[in-house]
Protein backbone atom coordinates (compact mmCIF):
# COMPACT_ATOMS: atom_id res chain seq x y z
CA UNK A 1 0.00 0.00 0.00
CA UNK A 2 1.46 3.19 -1.01
CA UNK A 3 0.67 6.02 1.89
CA UNK A 4 3.04 8.39 1.53
CA UNK A 5 5.79 9.22 -1.41
CA UNK A 6 8.83 11.96 -2.19
CA UNK A 7 10.00 13.37 -4.75
CA UNK A 8 13.27 15.05 -5.92
CA UNK A 9 14.57 16.82 -8.70
CA UNK A 10 17.90 16.28 -9.74
CA UNK A 11 20.17 17.78 -12.24
CA UNK A 12 19.99 20.97 -14.38
CA UNK A 13 17.07 22.43 -14.08
CA UNK A 14 13.79 22.18 -17.25
CA UNK A 15 10.51 23.90 -17.67
CA UNK A 16 8.31 22.06 -16.31
CA UNK A 17 9.79 20.04 -12.72
CA UNK A 18 7.42 22.08 -10.98
CA UNK A 19 4.39 21.54 -13.22
CA UNK A 20 5.34 17.73 -12.58
CA UNK A 21 5.45 18.49 -8.97
CA UNK A 22 2.02 19.53 -9.07
CA UNK A 23 0.72 16.84 -11.06
CA UNK A 24 2.03 14.62 -8.76
CA UNK A 25 0.77 16.01 -5.58
CA UNK A 26 -2.94 16.57 -6.59
CA UNK A 27 -2.92 13.09 -7.79
CA UNK A 28 -1.45 11.61 -4.98
CA UNK A 29 -4.51 13.57 -3.03
CA UNK A 30 -6.90 12.27 -4.88
CA UNK A 31 -5.27 8.98 -3.70
CA UNK A 32 -4.95 9.71 -0.27
CA UNK A 33 -1.24 9.57 -0.63
CA UNK A 34 1.30 12.22 1.53
CA UNK A 35 3.76 13.38 -0.91
CA UNK A 36 7.26 15.41 0.33
CA UNK A 37 9.85 17.02 -1.60
CA UNK A 38 13.46 16.60 -0.39
CA UNK A 39 15.49 19.81 -0.86
CA UNK A 40 18.44 19.77 -3.26
CA UNK A 41 18.05 16.48 -5.04
CA UNK A 42 20.03 13.82 -3.89
CA UNK A 43 21.66 16.25 -1.81
CA UNK A 44 18.71 16.75 0.51
CA UNK A 45 18.05 12.51 0.38
CA UNK A 46 21.66 12.63 2.00
CA UNK A 47 21.15 15.14 4.09
CA UNK A 48 17.87 13.85 5.40
CA UNK A 49 16.17 17.02 4.11
CA UNK A 50 12.17 16.75 3.31
CA UNK A 51 9.48 18.93 3.09
CA UNK A 52 5.79 18.17 3.25
CA UNK A 53 4.18 18.90 0.00
CA UNK A 54 1.13 21.18 0.36
CA UNK A 55 -1.63 22.12 -2.15
CA UNK A 56 -2.91 24.45 -0.05
CA UNK A 57 0.57 25.71 0.77
CA UNK A 58 3.96 25.29 -0.79
CA UNK A 59 2.83 23.29 -3.35
CA UNK A 60 -0.24 26.14 -4.52
CA UNK A 61 0.66 28.04 -7.67
CA UNK A 62 2.63 25.46 -9.38
CA UNK A 63 2.28 24.82 -13.40
CA UNK A 64 3.51 28.08 -14.87
CA UNK A 65 6.62 28.43 -12.67
CA UNK A 66 9.88 27.80 -13.77
CA UNK A 67 12.82 26.33 -12.15
CA UNK A 68 11.87 23.77 -9.08
CA UNK A 69 10.53 24.52 -5.69
CA UNK A 70 12.48 22.09 -4.23
CA UNK A 71 15.92 22.90 -5.61
CA UNK A 72 18.06 20.84 -7.30
CA UNK A 73 21.63 19.92 -7.27
CA UNK A 74 23.36 18.80 -10.06
CA UNK A 75 26.93 17.74 -8.96
CA UNK A 76 25.87 15.28 -6.31
CA UNK A 77 26.81 11.58 -7.07
CA UNK A 78 25.65 10.10 -3.85
CA UNK A 79 27.43 6.99 -5.18
CA UNK A 80 30.87 8.59 -5.52
CA UNK A 81 30.81 11.91 -3.12
CA UNK A 82 33.41 13.87 -2.93
CA UNK A 83 34.14 13.76 0.93
CA UNK A 84 37.17 16.61 1.92
CA UNK A 85 38.89 14.82 5.19
CA UNK A 86 40.26 16.85 7.62
CA UNK A 87 43.59 17.21 6.37
CA UNK A 88 42.06 18.71 3.34
CA UNK A 89 42.74 15.43 1.10
CA UNK A 90 39.70 14.49 -0.98
CA UNK A 91 37.98 11.62 -1.30
CA UNK A 92 34.99 9.78 -3.47
CA UNK A 93 33.31 7.80 -1.06
CA UNK A 94 29.86 5.13 -1.98
CA UNK A 95 27.24 7.47 0.97
CA UNK A 96 24.44 5.68 -0.85
CA UNK A 97 23.62 3.12 2.14
CA UNK A 98 22.71 6.87 4.10
CA UNK A 99 20.41 7.71 1.79
CA UNK A 100 18.64 4.39 1.66
CA UNK A 101 18.53 4.36 5.35
CA UNK A 102 16.55 8.05 5.72
CA UNK A 103 14.22 6.38 3.02
CA UNK A 104 13.32 3.60 5.14
CA UNK A 105 13.13 5.53 8.50
CA UNK A 106 11.12 8.35 6.97
CA UNK A 107 8.68 5.76 5.68
CA UNK A 108 8.49 6.43 2.15
CA UNK A 109 7.06 3.62 -0.22
CA UNK A 110 7.88 5.41 -3.18
CA UNK A 111 10.62 8.12 -4.27
CA UNK A 112 9.95 9.98 -7.96
CA UNK A 113 13.22 10.78 -9.15
CA UNK A 114 12.68 13.76 -11.76
CA UNK A 115 15.39 14.19 -13.75
CA UNK A 116 18.21 13.02 -16.92
CA UNK A 117 20.65 10.83 -17.28
CA UNK A 118 22.26 10.91 -14.32
CA UNK A 119 19.53 10.89 -11.99
CA UNK A 120 17.80 7.84 -13.33
CA UNK A 121 20.91 6.32 -13.16
CA UNK A 122 21.42 6.68 -9.08
CA UNK A 123 17.46 5.54 -9.66
CA UNK A 124 18.59 2.46 -11.20
CA UNK A 125 21.29 2.21 -8.46
CA UNK A 126 18.71 2.92 -5.38
CA UNK A 127 16.08 0.27 -6.95
CA UNK A 128 18.88 -1.93 -6.63
CA UNK A 129 19.23 -1.58 -3.34
CA UNK A 130 15.69 -2.09 -2.51
CA UNK A 131 13.93 1.34 -3.00
CA UNK A 132 11.11 1.65 -5.23
CA UNK A 133 12.04 4.51 -7.71
CA UNK A 134 9.90 5.92 -10.31
CA UNK A 135 11.61 8.09 -12.66
CA UNK A 136 10.70 10.88 -14.79
CA UNK A 137 12.37 11.98 -17.77
CA UNK A 138 13.55 15.85 -17.66
CA UNK A 139 16.17 17.65 -19.83
CA UNK A 140 16.25 20.11 -21.86
CA UNK A 141 18.68 18.38 -23.96
CA UNK A 142 15.87 15.63 -24.51
CA UNK A 143 18.15 12.61 -24.80
CA UNK A 144 16.88 10.58 -22.21
CA UNK A 145 16.52 6.70 -24.06
CA UNK A 146 13.40 5.08 -24.76
CA UNK A 147 11.03 8.65 -24.86
CA UNK A 148 10.30 10.65 -27.62
CA UNK A 149 10.25 13.78 -25.62
CA UNK A 150 11.30 14.78 -22.16
CA UNK A 151 9.33 17.82 -20.65
CA UNK A 152 11.61 21.10 -20.74
CA UNK A 153 13.10 20.61 -24.34
CA UNK A 154 9.68 22.39 -25.75
CA UNK A 155 10.47 24.88 -23.95
CA UNK A 156 14.58 25.77 -24.69
CA UNK A 157 13.82 25.22 -28.14
CA UNK A 158 10.78 27.72 -28.02
CA UNK A 159 13.35 30.09 -26.98
CA UNK A 160 15.97 29.44 -29.36
CA UNK A 161 13.79 30.09 -31.80
CA UNK A 162 13.25 33.79 -30.40
CA UNK A 163 16.78 34.33 -30.33
CA UNK A 164 17.18 33.45 -33.94
CA UNK A 165 14.11 35.66 -35.11
CA UNK A 166 15.92 38.12 -33.18
CA UNK A 167 19.50 37.49 -34.75
CA UNK A 168 18.20 37.13 -38.01
CA UNK A 169 17.51 40.92 -38.62
CA UNK A 170 20.50 42.19 -36.99
CA UNK A 171 22.17 39.56 -39.08
CA UNK A 172 20.38 40.64 -42.17
CA UNK A 173 21.00 44.56 -41.38
CA UNK A 174 24.87 44.35 -40.80
CA UNK A 175 25.50 41.75 -43.30
CA UNK A 176 26.66 39.58 -40.66
CA UNK A 177 27.36 35.79 -40.01
CA UNK A 178 25.39 34.92 -36.77
CA UNK A 179 26.48 32.20 -34.75
CA UNK A 180 23.95 31.08 -31.88
CA UNK A 181 25.10 28.56 -29.82
CA UNK A 182 22.44 26.23 -27.96
CA UNK A 183 22.94 23.45 -24.82
CA UNK A 184 22.13 20.13 -25.02
CA UNK A 185 24.97 18.32 -24.05
CA UNK A 186 26.15 15.30 -26.75
CA UNK A 187 22.85 15.15 -28.48
CA UNK A 188 21.51 17.31 -31.45
CA UNK A 189 17.82 17.48 -30.90
CA UNK A 190 17.92 21.34 -29.54
CA UNK A 191 20.10 22.88 -31.83
CA UNK A 192 18.51 20.83 -34.81
CA UNK A 193 14.86 21.51 -34.39
CA UNK A 194 15.69 24.92 -33.36
CA UNK A 195 17.63 25.23 -36.49
CA UNK A 196 14.46 24.41 -38.54
CA UNK A 197 12.19 26.60 -36.75
CA UNK A 198 14.36 29.36 -36.92
CA UNK A 199 15.47 29.15 -40.74
CA UNK A 200 18.77 28.85 -40.07
CA UNK A 201 21.41 27.95 -42.95
CA UNK A 202 23.52 25.75 -40.85
CA UNK A 203 23.19 23.76 -38.42
CA UNK A 204 26.01 21.81 -36.58
CA UNK A 205 25.11 18.72 -34.38
CA UNK A 206 26.94 16.24 -32.00
CA UNK A 207 26.11 13.32 -34.43
CA UNK A 208 28.16 15.02 -37.67
CA UNK A 209 31.31 16.05 -36.89
CA UNK A 210 31.26 19.07 -39.04
CA UNK A 211 33.68 20.10 -41.94
CA UNK A 212 34.50 24.04 -41.43
CA UNK A 213 35.06 24.22 -45.15
CA UNK A 214 30.90 22.87 -45.80
CA UNK A 215 29.89 25.85 -43.64
CA UNK A 216 32.00 28.26 -45.56
CA UNK A 217 30.74 26.84 -48.88
CA UNK A 218 27.00 27.02 -47.48
CA UNK A 219 27.91 30.73 -46.57
CA UNK A 220 30.08 31.56 -50.04
CA UNK A 221 26.52 29.92 -51.90
CA UNK A 222 24.09 32.34 -50.18
CA UNK A 223 26.31 34.98 -50.92
CA UNK A 224 26.14 34.51 -54.80
CA UNK A 225 22.50 34.27 -54.51
CA UNK A 226 22.63 38.13 -53.00
CA UNK A 227 22.10 36.67 -49.14
CA UNK A 228 24.55 38.91 -46.96
CA UNK A 229 24.14 37.19 -44.30
CA UNK A 230 23.54 33.62 -42.46
CA UNK A 231 22.71 32.40 -39.61
CA UNK A 232 24.61 29.12 -38.03
CA UNK A 233 23.14 27.08 -35.13
CA UNK A 234 25.75 24.99 -32.98
CA UNK A 235 25.09 22.78 -30.58
CA UNK A 236 27.29 23.25 -27.26
CA UNK A 237 28.66 19.50 -27.98
CA UNK A 238 29.40 19.68 -32.12
CA UNK A 239 32.97 18.89 -32.90
CA UNK A 240 35.12 19.04 -35.97
CA UNK A 241 36.07 15.99 -37.93
CA UNK A 242 38.92 14.87 -36.84
CA UNK A 243 38.67 17.33 -33.50
CA UNK A 244 37.35 17.19 -30.02
CA UNK A 245 34.67 18.58 -28.24
CA UNK A 246 34.65 21.96 -26.44
CA UNK A 247 35.14 21.69 -23.04
CA UNK A 248 34.59 24.54 -20.53
CA UNK A 249 34.79 22.98 -17.44
CA UNK A 250 35.32 19.75 -15.69
CA UNK A 251 34.44 19.00 -11.99
CA UNK A 252 35.04 17.21 -9.23
CA UNK A 253 36.73 13.79 -10.77
CA UNK A 254 35.08 14.42 -14.59
CA UNK A 255 33.32 11.84 -13.83
CA UNK A 256 29.63 10.93 -14.82
CA UNK A 257 27.97 13.23 -17.22
CA UNK A 258 27.00 16.17 -14.91
CA UNK A 259 30.98 16.52 -13.79
CA UNK A 260 32.11 17.99 -17.67
CA UNK A 261 30.07 21.39 -18.58
CA UNK A 262 30.49 21.75 -22.24
CA UNK A 263 30.74 25.25 -23.78
CA UNK A 264 32.86 27.62 -26.27
CA UNK A 265 32.33 26.26 -29.91
CA UNK A 266 30.37 29.23 -30.98
CA UNK A 267 33.00 31.29 -30.04
CA UNK A 268 35.53 29.60 -32.33
CA UNK A 269 33.22 28.80 -35.21
CA UNK A 270 32.75 32.42 -35.43
CA UNK A 271 36.17 33.35 -34.95
CA UNK A 272 36.98 30.61 -37.74
CA UNK A 273 34.26 31.58 -40.07
CA UNK A 274 35.62 35.50 -40.07
CA UNK A 275 38.15 34.47 -41.13
CA UNK A 276 37.79 32.17 -43.91
CA UNK A 277 35.15 34.02 -45.50
CA UNK A 278 36.21 37.39 -44.56
CA UNK A 279 32.66 38.52 -43.19
CA UNK A 280 32.11 39.94 -39.52
CA UNK A 281 30.96 36.91 -37.61
CA UNK A 282 29.51 37.25 -34.34
CA UNK A 283 28.48 34.44 -31.48
CA UNK A 284 25.79 34.35 -29.18
CA UNK A 285 25.96 31.45 -26.52
CA UNK A 286 22.32 31.53 -25.44
CA UNK A 287 23.20 29.80 -21.91
CA UNK A 288 20.46 29.44 -18.73
CA UNK A 289 17.93 31.34 -20.94
CA UNK A 290 16.97 28.08 -22.57
CA UNK A 291 15.86 26.19 -18.67
CA UNK A 292 14.73 28.81 -16.81
CA UNK A 293 11.49 30.24 -16.71
CA UNK A 294 8.00 29.40 -17.71
CA UNK A 295 6.50 26.37 -19.30
CA UNK A 296 5.29 26.67 -22.85
CA UNK A 297 1.64 25.41 -22.64
CA UNK A 298 2.78 22.28 -24.41
CA UNK A 299 5.60 21.39 -22.02
CA UNK A 300 2.33 21.96 -19.15
CA UNK A 301 0.66 19.37 -20.46
CA UNK A 302 3.51 17.20 -20.95
CA UNK A 303 4.68 17.42 -17.12
CA UNK A 304 1.30 17.03 -16.08
CA UNK A 305 1.01 13.90 -18.23
CA UNK A 306 3.85 12.67 -16.45
CA UNK A 307 3.45 13.33 -13.31
CA UNK A 308 0.00 11.94 -13.17
CA UNK A 309 1.66 8.59 -14.46
CA UNK A 310 3.96 8.63 -12.50
CA UNK A 311 1.76 8.45 -9.36
CA UNK A 312 -0.73 5.76 -11.26
CA UNK A 313 2.09 3.78 -11.55
CA UNK A 314 3.08 4.06 -7.79
CA UNK A 315 -0.76 2.99 -7.10
CA UNK A 316 -0.40 0.18 -9.40
CA UNK A 317 2.91 -0.86 -7.42
CA UNK A 318 4.77 -0.74 -10.46
CA UNK A 319 8.52 0.55 -9.29
CA UNK A 320 11.92 0.56 -10.37
CA UNK A 321 11.00 2.04 -13.98
CA UNK A 322 11.27 5.06 -15.55
CA UNK A 323 7.37 6.94 -17.01
CA UNK A 324 8.10 7.56 -20.73
CA UNK A 325 6.20 9.41 -23.51
CA UNK A 326 6.11 6.66 -26.71
CA UNK A 327 4.04 7.32 -29.91
CA UNK A 328 1.49 10.06 -28.44
CA UNK A 329 0.97 7.48 -24.99
CA UNK A 330 2.30 7.27 -21.60
CA UNK A 331 4.10 4.49 -20.44
CA UNK A 332 6.70 3.16 -19.14
CA UNK A 333 10.27 1.30 -19.14
CA UNK A 334 12.58 -0.44 -16.61
CA UNK A 335 15.13 2.05 -15.40
CA UNK A 336 17.89 -0.64 -16.20
CA UNK A 337 16.68 -0.44 -20.23
CA UNK A 338 17.06 3.53 -19.82
CA UNK A 339 20.46 3.79 -18.44
CA UNK A 340 22.20 0.28 -18.07
CA UNK A 341 24.27 0.21 -20.95
CA UNK A 342 25.73 3.88 -19.85
CA UNK A 343 29.21 3.01 -19.13
CA UNK A 344 30.31 5.53 -21.71
CA UNK A 345 29.07 8.54 -21.98
CA UNK A 346 30.47 11.46 -24.37
CA UNK A 347 30.64 12.51 -27.53
CA UNK A 348 31.60 9.71 -29.16
CA UNK A 349 28.93 7.43 -27.86
CA UNK A 350 24.83 7.30 -27.85
CA UNK A 351 22.34 5.15 -29.67
CA UNK A 352 25.40 2.30 -28.95
CA UNK A 353 25.93 -1.14 -26.74
CA UNK A 354 28.30 1.39 -24.59
CA UNK A 355 25.89 4.20 -24.24
CA UNK A 356 21.89 4.68 -23.73
CA UNK A 357 21.92 8.48 -24.71
CA UNK A 358 19.47 9.19 -27.11
CA UNK A 359 21.10 10.87 -29.86
CA UNK A 360 19.47 11.93 -33.64
CA UNK A 361 19.64 9.00 -35.99
CA UNK A 362 20.46 10.01 -39.10
CA UNK A 363 17.16 8.62 -40.44
CA UNK A 364 15.01 10.56 -38.07
CA UNK A 365 13.01 13.35 -39.87
CA UNK A 366 14.89 15.76 -38.79
CA UNK A 367 17.31 15.37 -40.52
CA UNK A 368 16.13 14.12 -43.37
CA UNK A 369 14.20 17.72 -43.61
CA UNK A 370 17.15 19.43 -42.90
CA UNK A 371 18.72 18.39 -45.42
CA UNK A 372 15.81 18.98 -48.22
CA UNK A 373 15.74 22.34 -47.07
CA UNK A 374 19.39 22.85 -47.47
CA UNK A 375 20.02 23.77 -44.05
CA UNK A 376 23.82 22.36 -44.25
CA UNK A 377 24.30 19.99 -41.44
CA UNK A 378 28.81 20.68 -41.88
CA UNK A 379 29.14 16.98 -43.84
O1 LIG B 1 21.48 18.89 -19.18
C1 LIG B 1 20.96 20.15 -19.17
C2 LIG B 1 22.03 21.18 -19.41
O2 LIG B 1 21.39 22.43 -19.38
C3 LIG B 1 22.87 20.95 -20.64
O3 LIG B 1 22.21 21.32 -21.81
C4 LIG B 1 24.09 21.75 -20.32
O4 LIG B 1 25.23 21.24 -20.98
C5 LIG B 1 24.24 21.52 -18.85
O5 LIG B 1 22.97 21.16 -18.36
C6 LIG B 1 24.78 22.68 -18.08
O6 LIG B 1 24.95 22.25 -16.78
P1 LIG B 1 25.36 23.16 -15.55
O7 LIG B 1 24.09 23.53 -14.87
O8 LIG B 1 26.19 22.26 -14.73
O9 LIG B 1 26.13 24.34 -16.05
Amino acid sequence: MVKKVAILTNGGDAPGLNAVIRAIVKTARTYGVEAYGYIEGYKGLLNNNYVKLDLQGNASGLLNKGGTIIGTSNSTNVFNYKVVNDDGSVEYKDLSDICVKNIQEAGFDCLFTLGGDGTQKSSRDFSLKGVNCIGVPKTIDNDVAHTDMTFGYNTAVSVAVEALDRLHTTAEAHHRIMVLETMGRYAGWLALESAIAGGADVALIPEIPYDINKVVDKINERRARGKEFSIVVTSEGAMPKDGTITVKKTLNDGSGLDNIRLGGVGEKLAGQLEELTGMVARNTTLGYVQRGGSPSAFDRVLSTKYGCKAMELAMAGIFNVLVTYKNGAMSYISLEEVVGNNKKIGAASGNTKESNIRKVPMDDDLIKVARNLGICLGD
